[in-house]
């Protein structure tokens, strides 16, 4: 690693991206945050800065503005890239797909020609297991064929192949490819996690708003899945394993070139239920939930084959679902006591800090 030492993380302010910058720093790399904050809070820099002691550098930049992310690379020698940058929600990409096309990879093709142009020659993307779409057997194995069944997931399978090409043409670059299952959780100090706006997507942010009260019960969608309770699986991992992944990644990239994909996951499942339970057992008390229907798109069971990552990557996830909920509930708390405590100062006319 030791001509590892300045990483710029696109994205650095997100859910993923800030939990990694946090670790990066905590071994020892300088980091760079490159972000223009579409899907995050600026407030996150200052609080990676109280885990870490000391803020990492800031970029405010929107990979779509190729003259700006051109200029950025020029100056800031760059030794990698982890590159989280891009939006993220299922259903907003099948109604806005030239958006994601748009942001997603042109924003990466902007991002790879200015790391190109700068010797920058060594990436880390933030895949997903959506790539593998809904016809391949479980655990799902990197060698598998990838068809995603919506346009974000073909942005992500797009990137990849662009990474494939790429370290083709230029023995000198090196990539890989982190295929994520279901990141969920939250840093142990409560400061960063999981903080989507508005009515969460995904399950255990929804269950977060149940149990702090926000949100009245939890709709299951759908409990008649060929699945022992009925309802779906999925591989969670917490947050902070995933962000261990990408070191190793990167200690990784510093020693090979060409590319690779690898699953991140803990090669179990749980299901929907389950996590309830879970999440019931880490905030001390039952959560309501009801039966909805089943939400188009769904598959009954996602789960990875982790022994890519052990092989390769020389990691694997430690945390278990009840710790994952104990940490998303822990930040959940501090959120709400955050946000209360700023209403409180405005109120009073206190300047905010
Ligand atoms: C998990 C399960 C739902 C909400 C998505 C993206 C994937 C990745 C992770 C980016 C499913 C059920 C959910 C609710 C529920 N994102 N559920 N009630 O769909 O597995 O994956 O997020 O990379 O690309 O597709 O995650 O958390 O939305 O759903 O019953 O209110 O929980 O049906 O079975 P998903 P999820």
């Amino acid at each position: 690693m030791g001509n590892m030492k300045h990483i710029v993380v696109t994205g650095g302010a997100g859910f993923i991206g800030s939990h990694t910058v946090a670790a990066l720093q905590q071994e020892g790399f300088a980091v760079t945050v490159l972000d223009n904050f579409s899907n995050s809070d600026p407030s996150v820099i200052g609080r990676i800065g109280q885990i870490t002691g000391q803020c990492p550098a800031l970029a405010e930049i929107d990979l779509r503005d190729r003259d700006a992310v051109f200029s950025f690379f020029r100056e800031a020698g760059a030794d990698a890239v982890i590159h989280f940058a891009g939006f993220k929600a299922v259903g907003e990409s099948c109604l806005h797909p030239l958006d994601y096309f748009h942001n997603n990879i042109g924003g990466t093709v902007n991002l790879l020609a200015a790391m190109d142009a700068a010797g920058c020659k060594r990436i880390v993307f933030s895949s997903s297991a959506t790539v593998y779409g809904d016809k391949n057997p479980v655990p799902f194995v990197e060698t598998m064929p990838t068809g995603a069944a919506n346009p974000y997931g073909r942005t992500k399978r797009v990137i990849e192949e662009m990474l494939s090409d790429m370290t083709a043409s230029d023995p000198a670059w090196s990539a890989a490819a982190l295929r994520y299952f279901n990141p969920v959780g939250a840093h142990p100090s409560g400061l960063i996690g999981e903080n989507p706006n508005g009515i969460p997507d995904n399950l255990v942010p929804y269950i977060a708003k149940v149990a702090c009260g926000e949100l009245e019960a939890l709709r299951v969608f759908g409990n008649d899945y060929d699945t022992p309770d009925g309802t779906c699986l999925r591989d969670y991992i917490h947050v902070c394993d995933l962000a261990k992944g990408h070191i190793c990644a990167m200690r990784y990239l510093a020693e090979h070139t060409g590319f690779e994909t690898v699953n991140l996951g803990t090669g179990r499942s749980a299901s929907v239920l389950e996590v309830l339970h879970a999440y019931e057992t880490a905030c001390g008390r039952k959560l309501p939930y009801v039966i909805a229907p089943r939400r188009p798109g769904d598959i009954p069971r996602m789960q990875a084959d982790v022994r890519k990552a052990k092989r390769l990557l020389h990691w694997s996830a430690e945390s278990d679902l009840v710790t994952m909920c104990r940490d998303s509930w822990h930040f959940t708390i501090m959120q709400k006591e955050r946000r209360e405590s700023h209403a409180v100062h405005r109120h009073q006319g206190v300047s905010e800090g």
